[in-house]
């Protein structure tokens, strides 16, 4: 890494670029590099399957009809193009922060802000989206043992309770679980991704045998575009908008990148091999899932995948996909909260957060900032329905894919840094990206779209306060 890190506390203009320099930053600001490239693609697969494939298969079938297995392809094939502009700049700027540190970097002060604003949408609410996700899972085992909690502690005020308790614990649980130390996270998180992966694999073995062709006609009964029908967006592409929440996560391992041991080679690995991985099992348990029962018998449910199991007349297997949920969802959660922590950790260093929230502690973690965090997004989880709002998750993340798609391509014309992974045929995969985001955004609900604008207005005033008062200290 060359060049001295400038002190971002002390920048005046809006377009000023970050450099880096790990060997001058104090010794409690450095994160500590102890994974590997299979600890990283085991945080990719941790993030990428969960609440996604495990629910909203239904509601993109809803949305879709049987086509929502083109969905699939569509959303997939914008994330491939998206990840593999991922691997080509975070091998190239190896820092924690992701697509907020590129940035930075690439595109200046004012544009990092704006990315790093929007990705608090994508982590935190799908958190706080997967705590509450979990916590229905959970609350409805507990009742089949026999012990149910009081509605009361199952659903935030403006669900017509008190407080999601499960949801919080569960928030609370990972935390601890991060402050304890990034390797034993990492190693417990593969261990859970091995669980989700199998239960997926039980679905399409079970479900596989029961395939009829007829239940793929009529094809794509809501036309391909998004539009609108009895206020809903329906068609191919509002399903991919939706079904989009399934595929990211690979991003969250660009987090990792401080942390991680010869990042040229694990990170494209780690970011490549579990978008891969995820890709080919999404198709296959869609293409199952229409394949075995009418899209009209489970569009919507909220377990479609054990829906489809019972239907079928397999009640056991219905209860391994149930408890693999309960058992893996929370590495989405672990994924999710170790990654915004880590941006805000770098925001803090950079001085745009407070600057003592960067601080490392004993066991290497930044644990003033992942407590923080955790504290926000068990607030938000334990008051807040958050099951309609996976779509905002994704407005925020669509923006952070663009401009990291940006950022490859500027660094195509201007970066004379060493280069340790390119993605191929940039000029094509790139604006691929931008345009299938772009396209992924105009696709999500109108409403979606106008909250995204009010959040990062709300940002962009912050940043210019912000700015102002730094000038005239
Ligand atoms: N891809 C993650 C999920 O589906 C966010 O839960």
């Amino acid at each position: 890494m060359t060049g001295a890190r400038r002190n971002a506390g002390a920048m005046t203009g809006w377009l000023q670029r970050k450099t880096l320099d790990f060997d001058s930053l104090p010794a409690d600001q450095r994160l500590k590099p102890t994974l590997d490239w299979w600890h990283l693609v085991a945080l990719g697969v941790g993030a990428i399957v969960g609440t996604g494939i495990y629910t909203l298969v239904g509601v993109g079938a809803g949305l879709a009809g049987p086509a929502v297995t083109l969905s699939f392809l569509v959303a997939g094939l914008v994330c491939a193009c998206a990840a593999l502009a991922y691997a080509d700049v975070s091998t190239a700027i190896p820092a924690s922060g992701s697509a907020y540190t590129y940035s930075y970097v690439v595109l200046g002060e004012a544009i990092a802000w704006v990315v790093g604003w929007s990705l608090i949408l994508e982590y935190s609410l799908v958190v706080s989206a997967v705590a509450v996700g979990w916590s229905g899972y959970a609350g409805g085992f507990a009742a089949s043992l026999g012990a149910p909690l009081p509605p009361a502690l199952l659903a935030g005020p403006l669900a017509g309770g008190v407080v999601n308790f499960p949801a919080v614990a569960i928030v609370a649980l990972v935390a601890g679980l991060l402050m304890a130390g990034t390797r034993e996270s990492a190693t417990l998180n593969a261990a859970l991704v091995v669980v989700k992966i199998v239960a997926l694999l039980v679905f399409v073995v079970v479900a596989l045998p029961h395939f009829d062709i007829a239940n793929y006609h009529p094809f794509m009964p809501f036309g391909f575009s998004a539009h609108d029908v009895d206020g809903t967006a329906h068609g191919v592409m509002a399903a991919a908008a939706i079904i989009f929440f399934a595929f990211y996560g690979f991003d969250a391992i660009s987090t990792a990148a401080e942390e991680t041991r010869n990042p040229g080679r694990n990170l494209p690995i780690g970011i490549i091999g579990s978008m891969l991985v995820c890709t080919a099992l999404y198709v296959l348990v869609a293409a199952a899932a229409v394949g075995a029962m009418a899209y009209t018998g489970f569009a919507g449910s909220a377990e479609p995948l054990a829906l489809i199991l019972r239907g079928l007349g397999s009640g056991g297997a219905a209860v391994v996909i149930g408890a693999a949920a309960i058992i893996a969802l929370p590495t989405v959660i672990l994924a999710f909260l170790f990654g915004q922590s880590r941006i805000f950790f770098v925001m803090a260093r950079d001085g745009l957060l407070p600057r003592w929230l960067a601080h490392v502690g004993p066991r290497g973690t930044p644990v003033r900032i992942t407590l923080l965090t955790a504290v926000l997004v068990a607030i938000l989880a334990g008051l807040v329905p958050l099951a309609d709002i996976a779509a905002l998750a994704n407005a925020g993340t669509l923006t952070a894919f663009v401009a990291v798609s940006v950022c490859m391509l500027v660094m195509r014309r201007r970066f004379d840094g060493p280069r340790l992974f390119l993605a191929p045929w940039p000029w094509l995969v790139g604006p691929l990206a931008i345009l299938g985001c772009l396209y992924l955004f105009f696709s999500l609900p109108g409403l979606t779209r106008h909250f995204f604008f009010l959040w990062n207005g709300a940002g962009l005033a912050y940043y210019i306060v912000w700015k102002l008062l730094r000038r005239s200290a």
